[in-house]
This record gives C-alpha cells, structure tokens and sequence, in this order.
C-alpha cells in the first residue's frame, strides 16, 4: 500500500517517514511543496530516498501560492486575532490539494501529515483533505505515535535517520513567501523576550534599501513596485527583502489556536504587512463607506475560517465572492516609506478614488452644504435628544 506524506525534510517528517514504512509497512511517497521556503529541496527530496521512501516528490507552487492563496489574503485584509496574517494557515490547503494530485497519480490510498495533536495545521490538513478527497485515509502519525522529543531524535538514530545540523533547533519553524512562524524554546515563557537568533527574514542589515516603494494595485491584488509590473510571486520576495532589511514585520503575540490552547508565536511578515496596510489604505479612498464597513467584518470573519482550516467551505467560498465584488474598483497606487523598525503609508491615488476635494476642503472651492448639516444633524439625534428629555439620559 501507498502513501503520500507531505515531507519537508525536518526531524519529525524524517521519523515519520521511517515510522510509516517500518511500524505500518507502507511504501511511502515523499511530497515536498515549494511555497517559496527558500529551503533547497534537492537536499530534502535526497534526504527522504536516504530515509527510505519509494519516490520523492519536489513541486513548486511558489506561482499558485501566490495567485491563488496570497492574492485572496490581500483581498480579505485577512489577518486573524486583527494580527497574524495567516502565514501557515495559507499554505496547508495548497500542499493538501498536491497531496491529493500526488496520491491520485501514484494510486494512493492514504497521505500523510507530520503535525502534532495540538496545534492548528492537523485540522487545517484534515479538514481540507476532507472536503478534497473525502476517500482518502489521513494518516497522523506524529500524533499517533507518543513520542516526545527525545524519544523522536532516539527513534530516528536507532533507523538511520541522519539528523541535519539547522533543522534540529529547539525552535519549531514554518515559513513560505508569505512569512515565518517560530514557536516553541525560550519563548513558551510568554514574558520571556525572543531569543535575538530566531530572526530571519527581518534579520538583514538596517536601511541597505531603498526608504520608498510605490505599491501599484488592481482590483485588489499588487501589480508593481515604482512602476515596474511583477507576478505577485517575485513581487512579494522583492517586498520581503526590502521590508526586511528595515526589520519591519515582526509580530510577538500569543494566539488564540482552534484546539483550545493559548499559544506564543512569534512571526516575521515583512511584505505581508506592509501589503496588507497599503491595500487598506487603497480601500479608504476607493470604497463606498457601507462597503468599506462590511468588507472589514467578513474580512475578520475569512480570515478566522483560513485559521480554522475551513479554506474549501461554503461560507469562504460566499465569502469570496463578496470581496472579488468589492475589490473591483481597488486600482491605484500607494506609496510606502521606510524607517528602522517602521513604515508607514503617506500617499495614495486612484481612478476610481471617491475622495472628492471639493466636498472635503475648507479652503474657497468648498461645495458641501453646510446648511444641510444642521438638519441631518437634528434628526440623527432626535432619538437620543427624546430620551434624554423623558428619562433624564444616563443619570
Ligand atoms: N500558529 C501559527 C498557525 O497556527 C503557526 C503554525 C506554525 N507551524 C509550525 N509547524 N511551526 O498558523
Ligand atoms: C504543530 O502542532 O504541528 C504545529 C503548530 C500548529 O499547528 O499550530
């Protein structure tokens, strides 16, 4: 019997992998999903025949990540807890749906995650693989198999799994084009400071890059950098390492996770936040105020469902629809400036803006109508002036 194990070269995914074919007597299918981790997966998809599996699979999803998964974040405005932009949340349906296409072509019977009992990505896996392939065995054998950390590392020496010297830290990382999660160390004492090595894409030297980048966006989703048209893939690399370099997109939180559990995090986003502001910012002067105001709260809303595992379900997917409705006239351009450990947003324009100068000026070209205020006003007020008068207010 086959089975696809989504494979990412780590201490656990290895003992898996070795676990799966010697305590379950599976052939195992390495897949290992570039979702643009920078990780060389040569190495890793080597690194999973030495350990035993029948075939190794290397697929780059950097391009559908991008356009199918990051594309509709920046939509949504979506970041979970109003924080977190979905880092690890984006990814899992994505490999999920590879997991699937993978086991389809090998005749598969069951695939495989190597995720914990207690987190998040277990559900974001299953319920996806659900909704995908509900035929499918899911197969957890992390959480199956009781081991704590020294059993795991004790385990894979008694196997031969050769333990690689980076990615046996006491750090547990995830990280795509979309940004980096760190957990676990020092850091489980939520008052304890992060280690200053957890650092990575927000590591580089301050102010090497340029202070200003002017976002183009259309329709929702970012186009260009000053003027220069990239697919959403390079664009967001190119932002990460500008970003980055002015250390700006850390995020030091603890979180609410859908098991139950309270959990530090500590994340590092540099071009997701700042995407993520200057399309809220392209939004202030392209949305109708009703609009605008819904389209904050579904937008809090998909981004609970992305971090509840509910990518492929009917309220996302309603959802979506609303946002591509509402995302039509959001074309125009935001400009971006740079400080160590700050941005900020100090321009933006649109050929659809509905900011109307003469409505909102106080020099001479004024056009609103003042005397129409006072009347609005008025009855705006009506109610609240009634009970004040009857009982007194809050007296
Ligand atoms: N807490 C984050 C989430 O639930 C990050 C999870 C990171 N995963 C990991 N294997 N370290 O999305
Ligand atoms: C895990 O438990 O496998 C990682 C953390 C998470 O899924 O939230």
């Amino acid at each position: 019997e086959v089975v696809v194990l989504a494979y990412s070269g780590g201490l656990d995914t290895s003992v898996a992998l070795k676990w799966l074919q010697v305590e379950r007597g599976f052939d195992v299918v390495a897949l290992s999903v570039d979702v643009g981790q920078q990780e060389d997966l040569e190495a890793v998809r080597t690194r999973a025949l030495a350990t035993g599996a029948i075939a190794a699979e290397v697929v780059d999803a950097r391009d559908a990540f991008a356009d199918d998964y990051i594309a509709r974040a920046i939509k949504a405005d979506a970041r979970y807890e109003n924080r977190y932009p979905l880092v690890s949340s984006l990814s899992r349906p994505l490999i999920s749906e590879r997991l699937v296409e993978v086991a389809r072509r090998y005749g598969a019977s069951a695939v495989a995650h190597g995720c914990t009992g207690k987190g998040n990505d277990q559900v974001r896996f299953e319920v996806a693989l659900a909704a995908l392939a509900p035929d499918l065995t899911v197969l957890a054998p992390v959480r199956d198999w009781g081991m704590n950390r020294e059993d795991t590392i004790e385990y894979g020496r008694a196997h031969g799994v050769t333990l690689t010297q980076s990615k046996e830290n006491p750090y547990s990382i995830d990280q795509n084009l979309w940004g980096r999660a760190v957990e676990c160390g020092e850091m489980e004492d939520p008052w304890a400071a992060p280690p200053s090595d957890v650092w990575a894409y927000t590591a580089g030297g301050l102010a090497s890059l340029p202070d200003q980048v002017v976002i183009g966006f259309e329709q929702g989703v970012p186009v260009s950098l000053d003027g220069e048209r990239l697919p959403l893939a390079a664009l967001v690399d190119r932002l990460n390492r500008i970003a980055g370099s002015w250390q700006v997109g850390r995020i030091d939180m603890v979180e609410n996770r859908r098991v139950g559990i309270k959990s530090r995090e500590v994340y590092e986003a540099p071009a997701a936040v700042v995407l993520l502001e200057a399309h809220r910012q392209l939004e202030d002067i392209t949305l109708e105020r009703e609009v605008a105001h819904a389209k904050i709260e579904l937008g809090l809303r998909w981004a609970t469902l992305v971090y509840d595992g509910l990518w492929f379900s009917p309220l996302k997917h309603a959802i979506d629809a609303f946002i591509d409705e509402a995302s039509k006239p959001v074309t125009g351009e935001v400009r971006v400036r740079f400080a160590p450990n700050a941005f900020w947003v100090d321009g933006r324009r649109s050929p659809s803006s509905l900011y109307d100068y003469e409505l909102a000026t106080y020099a001479s070209e004024d056009r609103f109508r003042h005397g129409d205020a006072e009347g609005f006003v008025r009855i705006f007020g009506l109610g609240i002036r009634t009970w004040a008068e009857r009982q007194g207010g809050l007296r």
